[in-house]
């Protein structure tokens, strides 16, 4: 139970920010949305922005630098005429001022001939495709067996269409960046993001630089949840802006800019098809998913993925297919592929409970595995039937009437459910470095992101056992470029692949230590490129089970989560307190997932109708009444130094259906499109 480390100075406000960084001159940028949704620009009127004191410079696409391909299309910042959809920035302004910035955006005239754009995700798009692969890189359709005869042949079947809509990541802080250039031609980045050492390499590429010409400097991240996992615009709006007017620019994404231009999860329409015999063993299973892309380019979430290693059945069959509309290119957000996935195959398992008269939990561990079905490896470790079965009695499920629709305390429903969970445990290639200063401390260093999770402490409790010294004796140093290279705080991998390599340097160090330290220090650096190599023999994976209670007011539709318990298995947990507070906040977005977040897409204009908190719903401390995350032990020894699986998405795979699940428990109606809002249930 380990405080986090930067605490005090997170609520002192000594921690610093992307653009809190005091810097002399700075300049602010406002950056000009495009007002249509597709077409092109045929001019840029800029004299009256440019008459306002205190402007600067105005970049558009008909004065930026040319940048270089970087294989992310939303980079060629300005580089185009073309409009792919509305909001994309097509100009920006620096000013001495933020206000005048942005009042001078707003002078920005630019006109354009333009077409309706193709905005709306239909399950009969003419334009629907195979893509060649999903995120990162699964294929885009697998097939075992023939699930379409054995689902007819089934004795019990669920065949259903779910819904989720498109969401916003939403972190707290914006994505921001304050750009900086030196006289020698080099670039330091300011930068919020989810990893220094992978936002050097791209804005290096776009720019034209060598990686080493560029230093991106991010200790402190107030929230990304995949937003932050790649750069995004804003870090060339602040590095175009600086290089035209010599001055350092600041750039913080308002919120209201954010939802065109800094990612977002796609909307899915999943069709699931449950094929059972009548002990609820499952025999058929297809998941067909349909979700968009972007004009600009391929981004496949991987929604179905999980249905291929989750439940044992020999038919199984899964494809993705998408569609390009004009529409911001969708991006990573909270667990992609496995949070909406895992909402309809879950809720679809609850479904089939109901239809077979099986304890959803029962049914669930009839179903369970010790090899990864598609692949046949054997799990590293999967105590899936541990975390239902020790989430059922902490929650007291034994007590639970199936019966839908039948409790009531005053006008309210009230229902309980239950849905498995599960997130990959990935690990990539680290560096990192440790050192022993004379003073008898030891300084480690990983370019490794705190993005608010606690990466920070649980590198230095790491450290410290490597080091078999006590915490206090340890600084670990993360969030920039300089450092050694490493791996995105994404995918739930940071703390394994950042930890793997710190361990290394540690016991690299320790090997080195005998006596007194040189004054100069003594250093030892650790690479886990080639103790990854040939990591295929298990499927790893965390699992996790989550349970929900509802009340529904009857009146209004209304639904409140009374009390939420999670039980995970994700390996050897290293903080339990931050992993506590990870877990329950991923628990509490997908509260957010199943009652309130929605980003509604307006087809006439082409846009995303949401522009704050108050249109896109969040859960808030009234919404979160009674929420615990517990783990149950697990000791794996095919993971990495630590056995750690990771735990930074886990909490809300899963959440969504445990939620929609129990308020079908309470009313008997079935709501298969997310949020679950008031009119879907009257
Ligand atoms: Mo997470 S959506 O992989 O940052």
């Amino acid at each position: 139970m380990t405080d986090r480390l930067e605490s005090r100075e997170k609520v002192t406000g000594e921690a610093r920010y992307a653009v809190e960084y005091p810097v002399e001159g700075v300049a602010y940028a406002a950056a000009v949305q495009a007002t249509v949704g597709r077409g092109e620009i045929t001019s840029v009127g800029t004299e009256e922005a440019l008459r306002l004191p205190g402007v600067l410079a105005v970049l558009s696409c008909e004065n930026a630098p040319e940048l270089r391909e970087s294989g992310d299309a939303e980079l060629a910042l300005f580089q185009s005429r073309t409009v792919s959809y509305r909001g994309q920035f097509v100009a920006a302004v620096v000013a001495e001022t933020l206000d005048t910035a942005r009042e001078a955006a707003r002078l920005v005239r630019v006109e354009y001939a333009s077409e309706p754009p193709d905005v709306e995700l239909r399950a009969d798009h003419p334009g629907l495709y195979k893509p060649e692969k999903v995120n990162p890189v699964f294929p885009s359709d697998t097939a075992q067996g023939d699930a379409d005869e054995a689902f007819a042949k089934s004795a019990v079947r669920v065949e259903a269409t779910y819904t989720t809509p498109a969401e916003h990541n939403n972190p707290m802080e914006p994505h921001a960046t304050l750009a900086q250039w030196h006289d020698d031609g080099t670039l330091t980045l300011y930068d919020s993001n989810q990893g220094a050492s992978g936002v050097q390499k791209t804005i290096a590429g776009v720019l034209g630089l060598e990686p080493s010409q560029v230093r991106v400097v991010s200790p402190h991240v107030g929230g990304g949840f995949g937003s932050k996992g790649a750069p995004r615009p804003n870090v060339l709006v602040a590095a175009l802006g600086a290089r035209a007017t010599g001055r350092p620019v600041k750039f913080a994404v308002p919120r209201q800019q954010m939802f065109a231009t800094t990612g977002y999860r796609t909307p899915t329409i999943q069709r699931i098809r449950l094929g059972a015999d009548e002990d609820g063993h499952l025999d058929a299973i297809t998941h067909e998913v349909v979700e968009q892309t972007s004009v600009l380019q391929e981004f496949g979430e991987q929604t179905a993925v999980p249905t291929r290693m989750m439940y044992k059945a020999p038919h199984r069959r899964t494809s993705h297919r998408l569609v390009r509309l004009n529409v911001p290119t969708p991006s990573w957000m909270r667990a992609p592929g496995e949070t909406p996935g895992m909402f309809a195959l879950e809720s679809a398992m609850d479904e089939l409970a109901v239809a077979a008269g099986i304890d959803p939990i029962e049914l669930r561990v009839r179903n369970d595995t010790g090899h990864e079905p598609e692949s046949g490896l054997p799990f590293s470790s999967r105590n899936l039937v541990a975390c239902l079965r020790e989430g059922a009695a902490r929650f007291g499920w034994a007590a639970r009437d199936p019966r839908p629709g039948v409790r009531r305390m005053g006008r309210k429903l009230l229902g309980t459910g239950v849905a498995s969970s599960t997130y990959p445990a990935y690990m990539r290639p680290s560096e990192a470095t440790a050192r022993a200063e004379p003073d008898g401390t030891f300084t480690v260093r990983v370019a490794a992101a705190d993005i608010g999770t606690g990466a920070r402490t649980a590198l230095t409790l790491i450290a410290a056992e490597a080091l078999k010294v006590e915490l206090g004796r340890v600084r670990v140093e993360v969030g920039d470029s300089r450092f050694p290279k490493a791996p995105v705080a994404g995918g739930s991998m940071g703390t394994s692949s950042w930890g793997a390599a710190v361990v290394r340097a540690c016991e690299g160090l320790r090997g080195k230590l005998n006596g007194s330290v040189p004054p100069e220090g003594l250093e030892a650096s650790a690479d886990t490129t080639d103790e990854l190599k040939g990591r295929d023999r298990y499927a790893r994976h965390a699992f996790g089970a989550q349970f929900a209670d509802v009340e529904v007011d009857a009146d209004t539709g209304e639904v409140r989560v009374r009390r939420m318990l999670g039980i995970f298995a994700a390996g050897r947990i290293v903080n339990p307190k931050t992993a506590r507070s990870q877990l329950i906040g991923g628990m509490t977005m997908g509260i957010g997932m199943a009652l309130h977040e929605e980003s509604v897409m307006d087809a006439e204009f082409g846009d995303f109708l949401n522009r704050d908190l108050a249109q896109y719903h969040v859960p808030a401390c009234a919404d979160v009444r009674d929420i615990e995350a517990d783990w149950v032990e697990e000791s794996d020894p095919h993971l990495n130094p630590m056995g750690t699986k990771g735990i930074g998405e886990i909490g809300i795979v899963g959440a969504a259906a445990a939620i929609a699940n129990a308020v079908h428990h309470a009313t008997g109606v079935r709501v298969r499109d997310l949020p679950i809002t008031p009119p879907r249930l009257l």
